[in-house]
């Protein structure tokens, strides 16, 4: 009985270490942030959603972010996309985390952004590098 118990846990914890799912609450808690960084004075306005929550209407100044935790959903089909908008650019659309592009890129802990009147960087928890990701439409 003891045996057949041990067999079976042992197998509940190599598929989810095999699918690269966390495990404990810790590991499963995910944070992004998208930090205002285009200059004095400069506001942007910021809107992001997934399918099942939106994070409402904010108006971010220069120098501050906005940020939320959350959990990948089991499918690995976590998705948050953003509204992003300031003086230069009325309305620009970008996915904030989306568990393809970012479980491994982002290091499993989420995605910072930093938002610049040249683009969008985005931290790669991988290199430790800002990156250069999105660049805003001319
Ligand atoms: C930026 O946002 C702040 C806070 O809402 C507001 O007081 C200020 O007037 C805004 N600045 C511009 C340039 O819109």
């Amino acid at each position: 009985m003891g045996g057949l118990a041990k067999i079976r846990r042992h197998h509940v914890v190599s598929l989810v270490v095999a699918i690269g799912l966390c495990i404990t609450a810790v590991e499963c808690t995910k944070h992004v942030s998208i930090k205002n960084s285009l200059g004095s004075g400069k506001n942007m306005s910021l809107h992001c959603q997934s399918k099942d929550n939106d994070l409402g209407q904010q108006n971010i100044e220069n120098g501050n972010e906005f940020g939320w935790d959350f959990s990948d959903n089991v499918f690995g089909s976590t998705l948050f996309f953003c509204d992003l908008g300031w003086q230069n650019v009325e309305h620009y659309h970008f996915d904030a985390y989306s568990f393809g592009r970012d479980r491994v890129r982002c290091d499993g802990a989420g995605c910072s952004w930093l938002v610049s009147a040249e683009g969008i960087y985005g931290f790669n928890g991988q290199t430790g590098f800002w990156e250069f990701m999105f660049q805003w439409p001319n």
